[in-house]
């Protein structure tokens, strides 16, 4: 029987965006946009207060997203706590290809596990990015909102795997944020079955020259960021981010859709001035650091 914690739990779990380009569901870059939550165990009932993105849209109920990871959490460590209080205070942009949905996540396992006495031994982080990517159904979002930095992942005979990879410090990232919503099962239903295998051949050698670029080689971002697989597939349901993506590279700068977008990621460098003149009407636009943390309990 789990005993828990006394008093709430405090978690903060970044944004992230996934591919980066040529990495379609294997690479992600967590970002210095951080939402903040706070559970506790309560008597009974569950108890959802949101603030900030999205807070019109989601559930206040045990199918918030957040509770959902919890749960699976709590069933992992054989925990069925009587009832809980959350509060999300939400920075994050939703349904735009920044990992909202990940970072929720993210923080419903990681809070669980905090809230149980002795958690950390009922669940190490290899089981949290189990318990998250099973959830979740791809890793590139939660395995960077996990651990922070940019992070190489996939699936290998049923496990999945994550693999830190450095980011050289000078690499920044600045995003357009369009002012409506794809929603990512819509993104990936207008992705072929079957690419050429020339396409495929192009995409690998990008995405491994991605991870030297990022590593220390940011003079290759321009190249390594060129995608194959998804970007134009997709662009029936985002145009205006396609078009903002060919002209922003069209004059020298890396840029990528982020995640199953549809939010534009630019790769700048730390003396790059800002692209904010670039952001169409009614975009947000944001500088952003590569986070090097990943979700962490306060
Ligand atoms: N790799 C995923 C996609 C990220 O592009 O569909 C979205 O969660």
């Amino acid at each position: 029987m789990a005993t828990y914690v006394e008093g709430p739990v405090r978690v903060t779990v970044p944004a992230t965006s996934a591919n980066l380009g040529p990495g379609f569901d294997s690479l992600g870059l967590a970002l210095s946009l951080r939402d903040e939550l706070e559970a506790e165990v309560v008597a009974a009932g569950t108890e959802v207060e949101v603030s900030g993105e999205g807070a019109a849209d989601v559930p206040r109920d045990a199918s918030h997203l957040v509770v959902r990871a919890m749960h699976a959490a709590f069933d992992a460590m054989d925990a069925r706590p009587p009832g809980l209080r959350l509060t999300c205070r939400n920075v994050i942009p939703h349904s735009r290809g920044l990992g909202s949905s990940s970072a929720a996540i993210v923080a419903g396992v990681a809070l669980a596990r905090a809230l149980v006495a002795g958690g950390q031994l009922l669940l190490d982080d290899a089981s949290l990015l189990r318990l998250a990517a099973d959830i979740e159904g791809h890793p590139d979002n939660v395995a960077p909102a996990l651990l922070g930095g940019f992070v190489i992942c996939g699936r290998e005979e049923g496990e999945w795997y994550a693999v830190p990879s450095a980011v050289d410090p000078r690499v920044r990232a600045e995003v357009f944020v369009p002012p409506t919503p794809v929603q990512t099962a819509v993104a990936r239903g207008l992705l072929p079955d079957v690419v050429p295998h020339a396409d495929a051949a192009a995409n690998s050698g990008r995405a491994a020259l991605l991870v030297a670029a990022l590593a220390g080689r940011p003079e290759h971002l321009l190249p390594a960021t060129r995608d194959y697989l998804h970007q134009a597939q997709r662009e029936p349901a985002m145009p205006e981010s396609l078009a903002l993506v060919r002209r922003l590279r069209e004059d020298g700068v890396p840029a990528v859709i982020s995640g199953a977008g549809p939010t534009v990621l630019a790769f700048v460098g730390a003396g790059r001035s800002s692209l904010v003149d670039r952001a169409p009407d009614g975009w947000t636009h944001h500088v952003l650091d590569v986070e090097s943390r990943g979700v962490v309990v306060e």
